[in-house]
């Protein structure tokens, strides 16, 4: 596992959004898996800029988002779907056609087929951008006795449930189920960019980075068997969980 420490939470979106660029101009027909969440967030207004400028075309790339709340209108503002379009998706030239976002309101057995095809009919996701829940969740995939490879229904934690109620008007309105890609999904993706800071993500930062250990119980630690996975973090954050390059 690759670690870069920056000098803070502005670089690190500089940071990942960098790597998303090279892997674009290496490769313009790149499948990339997307993230949302309040961390990923100010990653898109760095590939927004960088297009502005015309340092990079994603006119050619197709994207797959992790996951989406079950329920969750496409049009809400805290949908998934409508978060993408407006951080990424309406401010470059992309074909929409090609861009994924689950359906929390189709039948969720029809939903995790389309998921599926979506994923694997065409090529792999070549990078994969990941942020972490303060549950040490990937996408939606939440600790427990185990945990499930491929797309699923998922219960959110209750931690995530509070850490989420941010983006709604009271915790009640956190939805308590998801549709996410499962862990063997995200371990397939060729290239992993996570970015993580907060110190609410100290513990899971820990796990991930001060040890060896792989568990259930903290599922970000499931990248330790990854073949290519990098991990931005904050020297704040690098500190405070007890990272020593
Ligand atoms: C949501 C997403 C996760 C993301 C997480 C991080 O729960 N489903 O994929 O990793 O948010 O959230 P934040 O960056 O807001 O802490």
């Amino acid at each position: 596992m690759k670690v870069i420490v920056t000098k803070n939470y502005n670089e690190s979106c500089r940071t990942a959004a960098e790597e998303i660029i090279k892997q674009v101009k290496k490769d313009p027909e790149s499948k990339l898996g997307l993230a949302t969440g309040g961390t990923a967030e100010n990653v898109y207004p760095v590939l927004v800029e960088a297009y502005k400028e015309g340092k990079v075309d994603f006119s050619g790339i197709s994207t797959v988002n992790l996951d989406e709340y079950i329920g969750m209108d496409p049009t809400s503002p805290q949908s998934y779907r409508k978060c993408m379009d407006s951080w990424f998706f309406d401010q470059v030239e992309i074909d929409k056609e090609r861009t994924y976002c689950p359906s929390g309101m189709n039948k969720p057995e029809d939903e995790i087929k389309l998921f599926n095809e979506k994923l694997y009919a065409d090529k792999m996701v070549d990078l994969q951008l990941l942020g972490v829940g303060v549950s040490g969740h990937i996408g939606f995939n939440e600790p427990g006795e185990s945990l499930t490879a491929g797309v699923h229904i998922e219960s959110l934690d209750e931690s995530t449930i509070k850490a989420n109620s941010r983006f709604f008007d009271s915790p009640d309105d956190v939805p308590r189920e998801s549709i996410t890609m499962g862990i063997g999904d995200i371990m397939k993706a060729k290239k992993i960019v996570m970015i993580v800071t907060g110190e609410n993500k100290v513990p899971v930062m820990k796990e991930l980075l001060t040890n060896d250990n792989v568990t259930c119980k903290v599922p970000a630690t499931m990248l330790k068997m990854h073949r290519d996975v990098t991990v931005v973090i904050d020297e704040e954050l690098a500190a405070a969980a007890g990272y020593q390059a």
